[in-house]
């Protein structure tokens, strides 16, 4: 099939709150960042991006704008653009004109929001065939059959890969690179390791945008659980821990609470937290080192004048 959508995706509902009743339940609470992204929490990501201590979006454009010719030269013509957590698709399609793939294969958990966009750019680039893939890729990398083995281009950008521990980061690159055949590769945005006061503004923004897109989790789980979360009974903690080089982001109880929800209750003292995301920051040398254990080959690396965000393409050989 050309130029159509495919859902691989059908949540599950049971499943769902089950794995959300597990980490409510757990001695320290926590939630898998996935959960941060409902229609809202897409929504207030968005805004994130624009706020001016957001510095990741912002950096790797520039990297993307300033060095694309380079790129592309890198990667080569006539890939098959597989794009990890697609959205929009704004980031991919910046680099078609440069990269002039062949196909282009945007993936994401929610199909809805690709559709829309698929359709506007089949009509800007008539030339690439595009095939959009509703999928948890972070469950499997198995693509239909329809999409091509030869030339593909993992794209995986905006520093996703810091949800990911080192370890699981690094199972999950080897399995993009079994994805991929000898003439293969990656291109991905990291974000470094930094200042802390400048890695601690950046997740706790000054408009308190970021603040809200963590909030928004509890109405999220009032839903998908049918929990009785008050936002206004927590506050949002985020910070830089510099022994396991990653933000954490948590959600603190502001008085005494009793949470409820039909499958079980919790009770949160004063001050204790939800750990709702992890975001691991590298330096260079150690995230080559991550490529590397993964079995790829070369690299090229592209960085901003202050060092704060890499941009990689590894090659599959
Ligand atoms: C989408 C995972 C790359 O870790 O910077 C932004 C998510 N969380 N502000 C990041 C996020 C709070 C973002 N990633």
């Amino acid at each position: 099939m050309h130029n159509g959508f495919i859902q691989l995706y059908f949540p599950d509902a049971d499943a769902i709150r089950a794995e959300l009743s597990e980490g409510l339940l757990a001695q320290h609470a926590r939630t898998s960042p996935k959960y941060l992204y409902d229609a809202l929490g897409s929504t207030l990501f968005e805004a994130i991006c624009k706020v001016p201590e957001y510095y990741p979006t912002r950096t790797e454009a520039a990297i993307f704008d300033q060095y694309l010719s380079e790129i592309a030269r890198s990667i080569g013509r006539g890939s098959t653009v597989i794009d990890l957590g697609a959205g929009n698709c704004h980031k991919a399609s910046r680099l078609f004109s440069a990269l002039q793939p062949v196909e282009y294969v945007p993936v994401d958990i929610s199909v809805e929001f690709l559709r829309d966009a698929v359709n506007a750019l089949r009509q800007r680039f008539p030339p690439i065939r595009m095939t959009g893939i509703g999928m948890d890729f972070s469950a499997s990398l198995d693509l239909p059959d329809d999409v091509r083995r030869e030339k593909r281009l993992f794209f995986y950008p905006g520093s996703s890969i810091g949800n990911f521990s080192p370890d699981e980061a690094a199972t999950f690159l080897a399995r993009i690179r079994d994805a991929c055949r000898n003439d293969g590769g990656l291109l991905i945005g990291v974000d470094l390791v930094k200042d802390k006061a400048i890695l601690d503004a950046a997740y706790d923004d000054s408009l308190g945008v970021t603040s809200a897109f963590n909030l928004n989790l509890l109405l999220h789980l009032n839903m998908l659980l049918g929990a009785n979360f008050d936002p206004r009974d927590w506050r949002h903690r985020a910070y830089f821990n510099q022994q396991e080089s990653r933000i954490e982001m948590h959600l603190e109880a502001c008085r005494d609470i009793e949470v409820r929800w039909p499958q079980g209750r919790r009770r949160f003292a004063e001050g204790e937290r939800i750990h709702t995301e992890c975001s691991y920051k590298y330096t260079p040398d150690d995230f080559l080192h991550l490529l590397e254990r993964a079995g790829f080959g070369t690299v090229r690396t592209w960085t901003d004048e202050r060092g704060w965000f890499l941009v990689c393409h590894a090659r599959a050989v």
